[in-house]
């Protein structure tokens, strides 16, 4: 698809609208808050195609799973996000035509996404069938200051007619999942309720009982001035709305203003639901939409001056960065240990808002480097205490230790139902280990190790145990029966990653279990008499680590993907015939299980991770050898070939990963941005830049800094926490300043030189 959104650095900007592209900007120009989330719906009456979506973090469905042929193992359900009340609607009739942007004749349509601000706005021009012309423009947002509260303001003006017009502000809980596996529908009413310009609608899940209570309030306003209008209130079941009877002139501005408050029984209890929302609402409406949309600026600002990057010279490339960043801010704050990262945030229904390996694979560097330390710590916990269903799930699927956490999750139990991903994807146990050196490393909590971390390690370990097997014969350890990160190969023996992390996980484990040893000894014996490690166990991931398995080829010197891989007919991309791309959407699936191309960074990944096990030559052999043959269908592909292209100095590949995943859902590459944004992999798009272009590491306590800084770009400036202090980096064509902008001072190594950059001062080299 050819891109339709303007560039802008700070803006996401649609001209023109374009029916056929709406439910594309409907994910795209999304708002969140981590609380809760919006697609980009019209406000007023939209009967053209369209994906209402409305979403509140943590109130899912356990919808009951479809599948063709049962295997055992499968889970009983697949839990869904909930497409929850619709809060944001107005149904708006003028002189007994109803605004519906499908059916009246639109100009001057412009929609944008205010990314340093933190609102969507919208204007138009639109003309009714008998020639009344109104001018509308629309502004919402919902608050990181007030996360319970979403308001909205909007404009009308008639501009050849005066008359009336009759607006009814609702709310409708009458909601289904697009993706129901049944097409049921999941909520149930328990009140709505209309008072004065005051209503209220709780709904609850037929299953898990989650309540959701939304409360609003409706106000006008006549050139500015607050007007009384007539009101009248009408409720049904799992609805509430307010018609108001407005009279229009000819060039005088007409605005509503909403408020409302969305809040779940996951914070309060059921029978306090309407006092909160009511309370909470009030607020709101006492404030008034302008101090609410400034508090909102204020916070938003906040958020950049931890996370903002800046790419000079190339508004394409900012402006990708900054729709990365801002999407993840508004996806995940962290307050809640409960609550995870979706792959599509609240941007849309598909794999269902709940958790996968992409958390902890690819999301954690971010929140490390951009946000309070505990707000990583949250993610590694919401594992932790998942750890007693992770070792449930290993029971159900016959083994007799330790724990496999689930492919996809909302509460910890496994909600995915393909065998080959289910069973066979378990490299991603190894991520949730890797996840906690990666805290560590970065943060040098080492206390998370006695408290928590040992814990998941063990259990990990076991697992791991268990589930390689010996081959007398070849005298080695084997994993058997997998699907490695690319998903375009089931049931493959000895990939290469899940092996090494596996492997790995173990070798961790056991360094943990000694750095305990020699640090706090009482702490260790608990441990060890808790969990009930016992010598002959450790004896045994011993050797497994000294005779595990690896297929690698010698004569390209590569690490193999897995056995028998160079079996297959080795082709490369670039030699296919582009009509064939994407394969996912063009080729059987027999027919890409059979074929040698690569979803996503597989051998790679592994070197991405473990990056220091291995010397310059022998990731560029590797990358040399898989990239070719990479088709980056998964999301999470381009940035971890990107970050490996700038380690080894192809700038030009380093760059064209880059904008692949920068731009992945602003310019629809995979042809899916209208089912949701890709939020996991713009983590990834983070990293590109941070640890890609920035050669940004954390080495021994150290910073390492190697930065590379593509041709196009006239300069990028990255910001990083670091224990405490606040670094901004900036990268230009000859120089790299590194400016301390906190009293602590840092250590790190640029260019392989060492520097101790003290507080509140700057370093200045060229490179
Ligand atoms: C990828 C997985 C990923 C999932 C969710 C799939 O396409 O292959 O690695 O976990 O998407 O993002």
């Amino acid at each position: 698809m050819k891109p339709y959104l303007k560039e802008s650095e700070w803006s996401i900007i649609e001209e023109g609208f374009d029916p056929e592209k709406h439910e594309i900007s409907e994910s795209i120009f999304s708002i969140g808050n981590g609380h809760m989330g919006q697609r980009a719906n019209f406000e007023e009456t939209y009967t053209g195609k369209s994906l209402q979506g409305s979403y509140l973090a943590g109130v899912y469905y356990p919808d009951k799973t479809r599948v063709g042929w049962w295997k055992n193992g499968y889970p009983e359900y697949f839990a869904k996000v909930l497409n929850a009340t619709n809060w944001i609607g107005l149904n708006i009739v003028v002189e007994g035509q109803t605004l519906d942007l499908n059916k009246v004749k639109v100009s001057g349509f412009l929609r944008e996404l205010n990314m340093k601000e933190g609102y969507l706005s919208r204007k138009f021009t639109a003309e009714f069938p008998n020639g009344n012309q109104i001018k509308v423009t629309a502004t919402r947002f919902v608050s990181m200051a007030q996360k319970e509260i979403g308001a909205l303001e909007y404009t009308i003006e008639p501009m050849n007619f005066s008359g009336t017009m009759s607006v009814t502000s609702y709310l409708d809980g009458d909601i289904k999942n697009k993706d129901a596996n049944y097409d049921e529908k999941f909520w149930d009413p328990v009140l709505s309720e209309v008072k004065d310009h005051s209503g209220t609608v709780i709904v609850k899940t037929k299953k898990l009982d989650f309540h959701v209570c939304s409360t609003m309030e409706t106000r006008f306003s006549l050139n500015n001035n607050p007007i009384d209008v007539l009101a009248e209130g009408y409720n049904r079941e799992k609805y509430a709305g307010i018609s108001y009877e407005v009279p229009l002139e000819t060039g005088k501005v007409t605005t509503i203003y909403k408020y409302v408050a969305n809040v779940t029984n996951r914070d309060y209890k059921i029978d306090e639901l309407k006092m909160v929302s009511e309370k909470e609402v009030k607020q709101a409406l006492a404030k008034g939409f302008h101090q609410l949309k400034s508090e909102q600026r204020e916070a938003w600002a906040l958020k950049w001056r931890d996370s903002d990057i800046e790419i000079k010279g190339d508004v394409a490339a900012q402006q990708g960065i900054r729709f990365n960043i801002f999407q993840l801010n508004q996806t995940y704050t962290g307050e809640d240990d409960r609550l995870n990262i979706g792959p599509k945030g609240f941007t849309g229904e598909k794999y269902g808002g709940s958790t996968y390996w992409d958390t902890e694979a690819y999301c954690l560097p971010f929140y490390l480097a951009t946000a309070d330390q505990k707000i990583a710590r949250n993610l590694l916990i919401y594992r932790k205490k998942h750890l007693e269903k992770a070792i449930e799930n290993a029971r159900k699927l016959g083994f007799e230790k330790g724990a496999l956490y689930p492919m996809v999750t909302m509460n910890g139990e496994e909600c995915h139902n393909e065998w080959e991903i289910t069973f066979e994807e378990i490299h991603r146990n190894g991520a949730i280990a890797y996840a906690i050196y990666n805290y560590v490393n970065y943060t040098g909590d080492k206390t998370y190790l006695k408290e928590h971390g040992i814990e998941v390690l063990v259990e990990i370990s076991r697992f791991w145990e268990e589930r390689v097997n010996y081959v007398p014969h070849k005298k080695v350890y084997m994993i058997l029966g997998v699907t490695g990160p690319n998903e375009y190969d089931n049931n493959v023996n000895n990939n290469w990653y899940t092996n090494r992390i596996a492997s790995w996980t173990l070798e961790y484990t056991l360094y943990v279990l000694d750095y305990l040893k020699d640090v706090d000894r009482k702490k260790y014996e608990y441990w060890l008499d808790k969990l009930k490690v016992k010598d002959e166990e450790t004896k045994k991931w011993v050797d497994i680590i000294s005779n595990m398995y690896y297929p690698i080829d010698k004569k390209a010197g590569i690490y193999l993907q897995q056995d028998g891989y160079l079996d297959k007919e080795q082709i490369y991309v670039k030699d296919l015939d582009p009509k064939h791309l994407p394969l996912n959407q063009n080729w059987s699936w027999d027919r890409i299980l059979r074929s040698c191309f690569i979803k996503q960074a597989d051998v790679l990944q592994g070197m991405y991770f473990l990056n220091n096990e291995f010397d310059l030559e022998t990731k560029k052999r590797n990358f040399d050898f898989y990239e070719p043959r990479t088709v980056h269908e998964s999301s999470l592909s381009p940035c971890v070939h990107s970050i490996l292209a700038c380690e080894l100095g192809y700038k030009d590949k380093a760059y064209e990963m880059y904008l692949r995943t920068a731009r992945l859902d602003l310019d629809n590459y995979n042809n899916d941005t209208e089912d949701g944004c890709h939020i996991t992999s713009m983590a990834g798009t983070w990293m590109s830049v941070v640890e890609g272009f920035g050669g940004f590491k954390v080495i021994n306590d150290n910073i390492v800094l190697n930065p590379f800084i593509p041709g196009q770009w006239k300069s990028f400036s990255f910001k990083v926490l670091f224990r405490g202090a606040r670094l901004h980096v900036q990268v230009d064509q000859e120089m790299i300043t590194i400016t301390n902008e906190t009293d602590l001072s840092v250590k790190m190594a640029v260019l392989g030189e060492h520097y101790d950059l003290k507080g509140n001062s700057t370093i200045t080299l060229t490179h």
